[in-house]
C-alpha cells in the first residue's frame, strides 16, 4: 500500500486494522494540538480517518468548559451519538478535554453510552485507555498526571504551520477561570525535547510553530536550575534563544502571554531574533484596575499600557490581540466603559471578547452581584462594534505595502487563491498564479502588494518568484 496524505507516517505501520475514527474539537489552540496527538495515535493504532461523525466507528469528542454554551454544546452532540450506540453497540465513544476532566464520573451517569472520559493530561495515553476500552471496560480517566513525552507523531490539520506545546497547565488563580481546575498544575518540557520536535517538523516540511502555553511566560518555572547571574535557568525567552534557528522553520510565534509576567527581556528578543514574529498576543481581560483586582490578575491597566508602549518602542509595526470579558460580576457600566476606552487607546489588531460566564467552582461563580443576561448580551455587541472598527483602523496600514506571507492553502471560498498571514498575523489572500503561470503553492513565503483592507483580513497582487523583492 502507498502511503496516503491521511495515513499514518510510514515508520509506524499499523499494529492492527481497526475501523474510521472521527474527532471534533472544542475550545482552544491546545485542544487542537491534544487532538493533532490523538489523531496520529489512532492512526499508528490502526484507525484510520472517517469521512462523516455519523458513519465512523470511533467519535471522539475533544472538549472546552471554558464559557457555558461551550459545554452545552458537548451535549447536545453527544446526545446523538449516544442514540447511534444504542443501535449499533460496536461503536466508541470518547469523551476528552475540559469538560471530561471537569465532569469525570458524573459524565457516564448523564450520559451511559460513554466507553471512555479522559482529562487532557491523558491525551498521550489514549491507546493504553482504548485498550482497556476494547477489553471490556468503561474508563474514566481524570486524575494528576505526569505528561508523558510524546512519542507518536502528531497528524497536523496543516502541512505548513504545527503547534508545539512548552508548558502545560495553569498555577494562576484567576478568579473566573475553570483552565487550572481542568488542565492542572504547570509542566514545562525540556527546552532539548522542543527543538527536537521543532526540527523533526521542519524535516516534514512544516514552516512555521507556534509554540504555547496557557501561560506561557511561566515557561521554566517549574525546571531546575540557576545561572551564574543568580537568574532561573529556563524562561520563555532564553527558550526563544534555544530554538530561534532550527534549519529550515522561517516563523515563530507564541501564545499566550500573561501581563503579570512579561518581561522587557522577551521584547527584545522578539525585536532581535528575525524569525521571531512582530505578533503579540496579551489578554488584558478589563481595563478597570478594581474590575483586575476581583479578577485576581495581578496587574493594573497601567503595567498593560507599558508594556504596550514597549513593544511598540522597540518593533514600531508590532500587532497586538488580546482577550477580554464584560460583564463580570459587580463590573458597573463606568468600569465597562474603561474597558472600550482601552481598546481605543491601544488600537488592537484583534480582541477576542466574551460575555462572563459563571464556571462551576469558580470563586467569581458564588459571588452575588451577577449581571443580567441582557446586559451581557449589550456589552458585548457594543465591545464587539469597537473591535471591529479599532480593527479597520490597524488594517488600513497595510494598504499598498509589501507584506511577506506564509502560504498555508487555498482559499477554500476560491481554489484560485491561497491564503495565508503576514508576520503580524492578518489572514490575507492572493491569486496562486503571480501572472507568469508559475503558482505559489502552501509553505512558500510569497511577497504579496496589499491591494484591499478588512477589518479581520486583506487581499493583494502576490509577486512573482523572480520579481526583486
Ligand atoms: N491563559 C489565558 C486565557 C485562557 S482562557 C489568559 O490568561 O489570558 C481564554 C479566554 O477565555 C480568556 O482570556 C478569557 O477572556 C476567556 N474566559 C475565561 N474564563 C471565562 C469565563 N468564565 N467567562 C467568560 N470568558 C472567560
Ligand atoms: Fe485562566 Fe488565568 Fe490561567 Fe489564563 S492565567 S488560564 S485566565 S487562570
Ligand atoms: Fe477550553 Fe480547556 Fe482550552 S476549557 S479554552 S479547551 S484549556
Amino acid at each position: 500500500m502507498t502511503a496516503t496524505v491521511s495515513g499514518p507516517p510510514a515508520d509506524q505501520a499499523p499494529s492492527a486494522r481497526r475501523g474510521s475514527y472521527w474527532i471534533t474539537t472544542f475550545g482552544c489552540q491546545m485542544n487542537k494540538a491534544d487532538s493533532e496527538r490523538m489523531a496520529g495515535i489512532l492512526e499508528a493504532m490502526g484507525y484510520r480517518p472517517g469521512s462523516d461523525e455519523h458513519t465512523a466507528d470511533l467519535v471522539l469528542y475533544n472538549t472546552c468548559t471554558i464559557r457555558d454554551n461551550a459545554e452545552q454544546k458537548v451535549y447536545s452532540y453527544l446526545g446523538r451519538q449516544a442514540r447511534r450506540k444504542r443501535i449499533n453497540p460496536a461503536l466508541t465513544l470518547v469523551v476528552a478535554g475540559c469538560v471530561a476532566q471537569q465532569e469525570g464520573e458524573s459524565l457516564l451517569r448523564r450520559v451511559p453510552e460513554l466507553d471512555l472520559v479522559m482529562g487532557p493530561q491523558h491525551a498521550n495515553r489514549l491507546e493504553a485507555l482504548l485498550t482497556r476500552v476494547e477489553n471490556g471496560q468503561q474508563v474514566v480517566a481524570t486524575e494528576e498526571h505526569h505528561i508523558l513525552e510524546d512519542i507518536t507523531a502528531a497528524r497536523r490539520d496543516s502541512a505548513v504551520c504545527a503547534w508545539v506545546n512548552v508548558i502545560y497547565g495553569c498555577n494562576e488563580h484567576c478568579t473566573y477561570c475553570v483552565v487550572p481546575a481542568v488542565r492542572g498544575r504547570e509542566q514545562s518540557r525540556r527546552p532539548e525535547a522542543i527543538r527536537a520536535e521543532m526540527a523533526e517538523l521542519a524535516a516534514r516540511g512544516f514552516r512555521e510553530i507556534t509554540l504555547l502555553g496557557q501561560n506561557i511566560d511561566a515557561y521554566g518555572r517549574d525546571l531546575p536550575g540557576i545561572t551564574s547571574e543568580g537568574r532561573r535557568a529556563h524562561t520563555l525567552t532564553d527558550l526563544l534563544h534555544a530554538v530561534h534557528d532550527v534549519r529550515g522553520i522561517e516563523r515563530i510565534r507564541f501564545a499566550t502571554s500573561h501581563p503579570r509576567y512579561f518581561t522587557d527581556r522577551l521584547i527584545d528578543a522578539c525585536a532581535d531574533l528575525p524569525r521571531v514574529c512582530e505578533h503579540f498576543h496579551i489578554p488584558f481581560q478589563s481595563g478597570d484596575d478594581e474590575v483586575l483586582r476581583a479578577m485576581a490578575r495581578g496587574y493594573t491597566v497601567e503595567r498593560y499600557r507599558r508594556i504596550i508602549d514597549r513593544i511598540r518602542d522597540r518593533i514600531p509595526d508590532a500587532a497586538i490581540s488580546a482577550d477580554v470579558i464584560v460583564a463580570f460580576p459587580g463590573e458597573t457600566d463606568t468600569q465597562y466603559r474603561r474597558t472600550l476606552d482601552l481598546i481605543e487607546a491601544i488600537g488592537f489588531d484583534q480582541v477576542n471578547t466574551a460575555a462572563y460566564s459563571p464556571r462551576p467552582g469558580t470563586p467569581a461563580a458564588d459571588w452575588p452581584d451577577q449581571l443580567p443576561e441582557a446586559v451581557k448580551v449589550e456589552r458585548l455587541r457594543e465591545i464587539n462594534a469597537l473591535v471591529e472598527k479599532v480593527a479597520g483602523q490597524r488594517s488600513a496600514r497595510y494598504l499598498g505595502r509589501r507584506e511577506q506571507v506564509l502560504a498555508e492553502g487555498l482559499n477554500p471560498r476560491d481554489p484560485s487563491q491561497l491564503m495565508g498571514r503576514t508576520r503580524t498575523n492578518r489572514l490575507t489572500f492572493f491569486a496562486a498564479d503571480p501572472g507568469d503561470g508559475r503558482l505559489h503553492r502552501p509553505g512558500d513565503l510569497v511577497d504579496v502588494v496589499i491591494e484591499a483592507v478588512r477589518p479581520f483580513s486583506l487581499s493583494g497582487r502576490p509577486l512573482g518568484r523572480g520579481e526583486v523583492r
